[in-house]
C-alpha cells in the first residue's frame, strides 16, 4: 500500500487513519532532516505516545514533551552513552552464552521467544542491576506477564477503543501493574539505601545517583517510570532485531560464513556491524516515527496545518533504490565502505527524540549474534523467507524466526 502510494502521490502522501486523525508520510531525506531538526516545541513526539501514559505512568520520556522530556532526556543519556556500553560486554555475553547453550539442535526451533528471554535478561541485569536468583525470578515473572500484556497485539485494539483510563482500570491490567509497581519500588528503595552506589555501573543505580538541573533527586515515580519505558521500549524491538537478523543470515549461507570467519578471528567487527546495519534497514521492527504539529509548518512545499502528524516513512526511506540499490536484497556489504546516513538510515528515528538505546541495542546484538554463530551452524527450517508480522509494536518474523541450529 505504501509502495502505490508512492507512486501514485511521490514521496509525501496524506493517511487518514482511524482514531489517529491525519498522518503525513515522508520518504524524502530532506523532508525527514527538517522534521529531525525542527523545533521541538512544534513537532510532538510525547503527544502521539499518550496511549502508553497509563502502562508507563506521566514521567515517562517517551509520553512528555519540550521542556518536561529534555529534562528526562538529559538525565538518562548519560547512562546510555555508547562508550559506556563497552563495560557490558562480559555480562551480555554471559547471558547470551547460557542462554544458547540450552537451546536444541537439529530440530526446528523458533527463536524469537528466546531472544526475548534473553533480551529481558539482559535488561534485568544492566538496567535494573539485579543479579541474584532470589531477586530476579519474581521481578522476571512480574515483567514477563506485564509485558505479554502490554505487546500483545488484542490489547491495542480495546487501548484504541476504550482509550487508556478506561483500560486501566481492568481487573487483569490492574493486578499486573500492581504487582511490577510493587517489586520495582523495593528495588528503588533498596537501592536507595546501598552505599556503594558509585561503584555500580547498572542503569537504576545511576538514576538514583543522577540529579535535575536544581540539584534534586529523581523521585521513585520517575524511576519506576523511566525503568518500565526503558523495558517496554528495549526488550522486544532488540529481540525482534536479532530475530531477523538470524532469519536473514541463515538464508544467506555465504554471508553467515563470512560473519563467523570474521568472528572466529576475532579482529574486526566490521562485517558484523555492517550485518547489524543492514538487518535493521531491510527489516526495520519500527516502520514509522510520529510527530504531531503544534502549528503550521511548510515541508516540500506544502503548508501542513497544526493538529497533524509527520510521519517519515522508516519503511520507504529505507526502500529508496536511489540511496540503496537493490533495496530487496540483504547486502550487508553495502554498509562496509559506506557508514549510514542520518536522515537515509533511520531505524532508531532522529533529532531529539532518537532511540536512546540505539547504542545499546547495537552493541547487545553484536554481542549476541558473535556467541551464536561461533557456537553453531544455522539453517532455516522453511524454504521460504518469513513474511513482516505486524504485532502490537514491532513488525516480527511471521514463524519467528524458525531455524535448525547444528
Ligand atoms: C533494535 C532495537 C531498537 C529499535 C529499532 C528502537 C527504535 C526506536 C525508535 C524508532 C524510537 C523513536 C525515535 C523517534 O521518535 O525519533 C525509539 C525511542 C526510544 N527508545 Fe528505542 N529502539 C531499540 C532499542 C532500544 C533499547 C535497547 C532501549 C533502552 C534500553 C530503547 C529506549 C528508547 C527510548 C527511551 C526512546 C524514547 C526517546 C525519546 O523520546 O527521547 N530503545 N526507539
Amino acid at each position: 500500500m505504501l509502495y502505490a502510494c508512492q507512486d501514485r502521490y511521490g514521496d509525501m502522501f496524506t493517511l487518514r487513519i482511524a482514531y489517529e486523525g491525519k498522518w503525513v508520510m515522508l520518504a524524502d531525506p530532506e523532508a525527514v532532516r527538517q522534521v529531525f531538526t525542527g523545533d521541538p516545541r512544534v513537532f510532538h513526539a510525547g503527544e502521539g505516545n499518550q496511549i502508553l501514559a497509563p502502562i508507563l505512568g506521566r514521567n515517562s520520556i517517551l509520553v512528555l514533551d519540550e521542556k518536561p522530556h529534555m529534562s528526562q532526556r538529559k538525565l538518562l543519556l548519560p547512562p546510555f552513552h555508547g562508550a559506556r556500553m563497552a563495560g557490558y560486554e562480559q555480562t551480555m555475553g554471559e547471558i547470551a552464552a547460557a542462554e544458547i547453550d540450552s537451546w536444541p539442535t537439529g530440530t526446528p526451533y523458533k527463536l524469537r521467544p528466546r531472544m526475548q528471554a534473553l533480551t529481558l535478561e539482559i535488561i534485568l541485569r544492566t538496567v535494573f542491576g539485579v543479579g541474584e536468583e532470589e531477586r530476579l525470578a519474581p521481578l522476571r515473572e512480574a515483567l514477563r506477564d506485564f509485558l505479554d500484556l502490554s505487546t500483545n497485539p488484542r490489547m491495542l485494539l480495546p487501548l484504541v477503543l476504550m482509550g487508556p483510563e478506561r483500560v486501566r482500570r481492568f481487573p487483569a491490567f490492574r493486578r499486573r501493574i500492581d504487582r511490577v509497581d510493587e517489586l520495582i519500588y523495593r528495588e528503588i528503595a533498596e537501592r536507595r539505601r546501598v552505599g556503594d552506589l558509585e561503584d555500580r555501573d547498572d542503569i537504576l543505580s545511576m538514576l538514583v545517583a543522577a540529579r535535575h538541573e536544581d540539584d534534586s533527586p529523581m523521585s521513585d515515580e520517575e524511576i519506576r517510570d523511566e525503568l518500565l519505558t526503558l523495558l517496554v521500549a528495549g526488550h522486544e524491538t532488540t529481540a525482534t532485531s536479532l530475530s531477523w537478523a538470524v532469519e536473514r543470515l541463515a538464508r544467506h549461507p555465504e554471508k553467515l560464513a563470512r560473519l563467523r570467519e570474521e568472528a572466529e578471528a576475532g579482529e574486526d567487527d566490521s562485517y558484523l556491524t555492517a550485518t547489524i546495519q543492514e538487518t535493521l534497514r531491510l527489516r526495520p521492527v519500527i516502520s514509522i516515527v510520529i510527530r504531531r504539529l503544534t502549528e503550521p509548518v511548510e515541508i516540500g512545499g506544502y503548508e501542513l496545518p497544526a493538529g497533524v502528524s509527520v510521519t517519515p516513512s522508516i519503511y520507504l526511506i529505507h526502500r529508496n533504490p536511489e540511496i540503496y540499490p537493490d533495496p530487496e536484497s540483504f547486502k550487508p556489504e553495502r554498509f562496509l565502505d559506506n557508514p549510514p546516513g542520518t536522515y537515509n538510515w533511520i531505524p532508531f528515528g532522529g533529532g531529539v527524540r532518537r532511540c536512546l538505546g540505539a547504542s545499546f541495542a547495537q552493541f547487545e546484538m553484536a554481542v549476541v549474534l558473535k556467541e551464536l554463530v561461533k557456537r553453531h551452524q544455522i539453517r532455516p527450517a522453511n524454504p521460504k523467507p518469513e513474511r513482516v508480522f505486524r504485532r502490537a509494536i514491532t513488525e516480527t518474523p511471521r514463524h519467528n524466526a524458525e531455524v535448525i541450529l547444528n
